[in-house]
């Protein structure tokens, strides 16, 4: 198993890049399967999430070539396989979109249930809410989820979410795209991945509004036809090199952002005292001087992300005078790096949905592992801001989610390796 080595403490100072959105990348892929057409797809990131996605793609028939770095090409049109390779799905959360698209385009799906990140109870009774709600038939066993039309064939209907899931928002307005009449999704989640996936379907002749709000409107069509879209950048890999420079010190462009999906992290880093700049696609944080402590509640979008949760710990921890992080979507995602925090002398005491976390000057290395990807994250955060050596084990998980990590935190001045054990 591979690692990396971070020898911490110093400044991270530079330009790094974002690259395209994980999650908008994750659910447009699968979304191609409702084009009978060719999509070529711009600001993919390259990360092992993509890459396994593509190989299902290419398993259930999908013409694919990557003609440059970041972009893809992909035709679905000779696509018939509503069954996707057990193996390849179990790998990885997103490829439950197929059931939405596979649905849609060809009237049924069995998809195996997915993998993907462990740090909650991730149910999908929503998603099946809705296909149901469309009127498919619903065989859920511990293994797979099989769909097929009921009696009354598929058909748009108005779908009320009982919890806002990103998920089942974005499974939904797959499985709504090519069916008969109109669909409603009502506290719909409203990430800005959401709007991407509804404007790359849109692109490709889909009839979707209101994405973005908590009702999305989608008027079925016939077919989707070919076209060009581009990803945009991804919101929580600039949140973490902002939380990085936060913790280190130093001065880094951020570039490659849109600064309105980023308020609600670089706010947070206002009031703990780093200094922000937004221009058009970058943002410049400088971080001088110990932060201060501050008080954080996760939210669905356009709340502080949870999955900024364990990046934001860190900058806590280092932080003068105490905080408080409260979890409001995901309840034990603490678990996934406190412990592995405090080892390297962070003072947080979990208490439910809440942290309290006691600042210290300095954190020290030591030897982790990764539990999640944003755990991982922050473990390299705390890396970087620690004094001395830290091996931060189990890394596949970090790099299902962060492009060239190691090559964009060297080029800003930190010591960082991947060591193959
Ligand atoms: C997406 O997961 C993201 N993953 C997660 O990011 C992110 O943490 C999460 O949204 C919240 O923003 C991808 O986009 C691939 P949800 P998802 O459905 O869709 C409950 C990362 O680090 N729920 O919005 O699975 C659920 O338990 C990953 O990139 C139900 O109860 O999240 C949770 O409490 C980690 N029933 C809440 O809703 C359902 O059917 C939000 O989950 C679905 C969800």
């Amino acid at each position: 198993m591979a690692k990396y080595e971070i020898i911490g403490g110093n400044p991270l100072v530079g330009t790094v890049t974002i690259s395209g959105a994980k999650n908008a990348a994750v659910a447009i892929l699968p979304a191609a399967v409702l084009v009978a057409g060719r999509c070529r797809v711009e600001n993919v990131p390259d990360i092992s999430d993509v890459r396994i996605l593509l190989n299902i793609l290419r398993d259930l028939g999908a013409e694919i070539s990557q003609p440059e770095e970041g972009v893809v090409e992909i035709d679905c049109t000779e696509v018939t396989c509503t069954n996707p390779n057990p193996e390849l799905v179990k790998k990885m959360r997103a490829s439950y979109y197929l059931m939405g698209s596979l649905l849609s385009r060809f009237g049924k799906a069995k998809v195996a249930l997915p993998g993907g990140c462990n740090f909650a109870s991730r149910p999908i009774d929503q998603h099946i809410k809705g296909f149901v709600a469309l009127g498919a038939d619903v065989e859920e066993t511990e293994e797979y989820v099989k769909l097929s039309p009921g009696p009354d064939g598929l058909h748009g209907n108005r779908v009320s979410l009982d919890v806002v899931s990103v998920g089942a928002t974005m499974n939904i307005i797959m499985a709504a795209c090519l069916l008969p009449g109109t669909t409603v999704i009502e506290n719909a989640a409203k990430e800005p991945h959401i709007v991407d996936l509804a404007n790359f379907l849109n692109t490709m002749g889909a009839n979707i509004s209101g994405a973005g709000t908590d009702t999305v409107k989608i008027r079925g069509v016939e077919k989707l036809r070919g076209g060009s879209y581009t990803i945009i950048p991804d919101q929580i890999e600039a949140g973490t090199y902002i939380a990085a420079v936060a913790a280190t010190g130093g001065n880094v462009l951020v570039q490659n952002v849109i600064p309105k999906h980023m308020e609600c992290i670089t706010s947070k880093l206002q009031e703990m005292g780093a200094k922000i700049y937004n221009y058009d696609d970058s943002i410049r944080i400088i971080s001088e001087g110990r932060l201060r402590g501050t008080t954080v509640k996760t939210r669905p979008y356009p709340g502080f992300p949870t999955d900024m949760q364990a990046q934001i710990c860190v900058c806590m921890a280092l932080a003068s005078g105490g905080s408080r992080l409260t979890e409001s979507v995901y309840e034990t995602r603490f678990f996934g790096y406190c412990s592995e925090l405090t080892s390297m002398g962070a003072d947080i005491m979990i208490n439910g949905k809440t942290a309290v976390v006691n600042g210290h000057p300095k954190l020290h290395g030591a030897t982790v592992r990764a539990r999640d990807l944003r755990a991982g994250a922050a473990l390299v955060i705390a890396g970087l801001a620690a004094e001395g050596t830290t091996f931060v084990e189990n890394i596949g998980y970090v790099e299902r989610g962060y492009e060239r990590i190691i090559e964009k935190f060297t080029a800003l001045g930190a010591q960082i390796k991947r060591i193959e054990d």
